[in-house]
Parts: C-alpha cells; sequence; structure tokens
C-alpha cells in the first residue's frame, strides 16, 4: 500500500473532472444549463461571479446560486471575480456554494478570507490572474481545497487559451504533491477538446469549460463526450 501522503504517479492520476461554466449558457435559462449539464455527465457546475469593478462585466449573486442549487445535485464551483471578496465569501456559503474561490489579487487579508470561507461550511480556493506569479500562492496551500490558474484573462468566456498557464499548472502539481496535498488543481479559460489532453497531462484535476460545452452546436452532451474521449 502506498501511503497517503506518497506523490502520485502521473499514469495513475485519474482523468480530470469536467466543470461547465454557465457564463456560456443562456442566463434566462440558467436552469435548464445545469440540468442539461448533470444529464450530460459534468462533475461540477462552475459559476463565474463578476462584480463590473474587479473585471468589466457583471454577472450573478449569491440568490442565482441559491437558486441553482434547487436545480442540480452537482457541486457549485463558485469562482468570484470582485473586490473585496471578504464581505460576500459567507452569502455565497449561505446560498449552497460547495467551493467559493477568491482572487489573490482582490482579496486584502487572503488567508482571513478563505478561513472564512471554511469556518462558514464550504471548500476554500484561491485564483491568480495570467500575470500573477504562482510563488505568490504558495504561502495559502495548505488552508485550501483548491487552486484555480487562469488559463485567459477573467472577463469572458470565449478567449483563446494562454500556453504559460501550463508551465503554472506542472509548478502547482509539484507542489500540491510535495506536500501530500489532495487540493483540486483546476484550470479555466480557453479549454476545448484539443487542448484538454494538455492541460490534464500537465497535472489538472478540474477543468473548466464554458464556450466549448454551451456554445457546441452538438449540444452540451455531445461536447462534454468529446471532451471525455479527449482526456480518457
Ligand atoms: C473567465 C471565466 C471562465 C470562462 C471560461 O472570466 O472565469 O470560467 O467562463 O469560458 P471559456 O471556456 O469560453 O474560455
Ligand atoms: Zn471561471
Amino acid at each position: 500500500m502506498m501511503p497517503a501522503a506518497m506523490p502520485r504517479d502521473k499514469g495513475t492520476r485519474p482523468a480530470p473532472k469536467l466543470a461547465p461554466s454557465i457564463l456560456s449558457a443562456d442566463f434566462a435559462r440558467l436552469a435548464d444549463a445545469v440540468v442539461a449539464a448533470e444529464a450530460g455527465g459534468a462533475d461540477w457546475i462552475h459559476v463565474d461571479v463578476m462584480d463590473g469593478h474587479f473585471v468589466p462585466n457583471l454577472t450573478f449573486g449569491p440568490k442565482t446560486v441559491a437558486d441553482l442549487s434547487k436545480a442540480t445535485r452537482l457541486p457549485l464551483d463558485v469562482h468570484l471575480m470582485i473586490e473585496r471578496p471578504e464581505d460576500w465569501v459567507a452569502r455565497f456559503v449561505e446560498a449552497g456554494a460547495t467551493y467559493v474561490t477568491v482572487h489573490i489579487e482582490a482579496a486584502r487579508d487572503v488567508a482571513g478570507t478563505l478561513d472564512a470561507i471554511r469556518g462558514a461550511g464550504a471548500k476554500p480556493g484561491i485564483t491568480l490572474n495570467p500575470e500573477t506569479d504562482v510563488a505568490r500562492l504558495l504561502p495559502y496551500l495548505d488552508r485550501i481545497d483548491l487552486v484555480l490558474v487562469m488559463s485567459v484573462h477573467p472577463g469572458s468566456g470565449g478567449q483563446a487559451f494562454i500556453p504559460s498557464a501550463l508551465d503554472k499548472v506542472r509548478a502547482l502539481r509539484a507542489a500540491l504533491d510535495a506536500r501530500g496535498s489532495r487540493a483540486e488543481l483546476e484550470v479555466d479559460g480557453g479549454i476545448k477538446p484539443e487542448n484538454a489532453g494538455d492541460v490534464a497531462r500537465a497535472g489538472a484535476s478540474v477543468l473548466v469549460a464554458g464556450s466549448a460545452v454551451y456554445l457546441d452546436p452538438e449540444g452540451v452532451r455531445a461536447a462534454l463526450a468529446k471532451f471525455r474521449t479527449a482526456i480518457a
């Protein structure tokens, strides 16, 4: 038996989970979007919360999360692209978020915000913009259940994958394995069936995909099947 803290071998790592981002769904039919994702075999639902300040776009608040939590049994993976996340995390946890992820560039008291998420009963995550160095995250790895690598500049769906994100994924995979951490390593932005294999091989455990799932002309189920084939 391998001890639990032993770094997992690349060959034995399970295929990554798929987390469709409802950012590219029809906002007037969000419940249908999460039901379709669940029926199509998605593992999580990724909810992109934008405040018009941290990023130049506006999306959802806690009530949307609360209403979506009634429409699906899948974990709700809430990605907060907002200033002052510390003012909001408890409300998103109360609304039913499973994971609440904050940007290291936005939180003033990063450790306090992560601890507030856990204290409220959800799993804390931390993320960083493409121009932010991975080294800034390292002091927080023992406090989190999820690290999110942004592979586009946050703010909108449908952008091109930034290849240097793969180096960050490899560095974080090594850092997590060295600690024996079981935290999820999620990658978000520009992921398609064509590059999903590269992201998986770099060490990701969760892949977010918005436009490649909800804007696939063949539908959500077919899109998810293409991802499964790509990362099998
Ligand atoms: C970007 C969001 C992403 C986005 C991904 O700000 O955090 O979750 O929805 O969309 P695609 O997969 O289209 O890049
Ligand atoms: Zn996101």
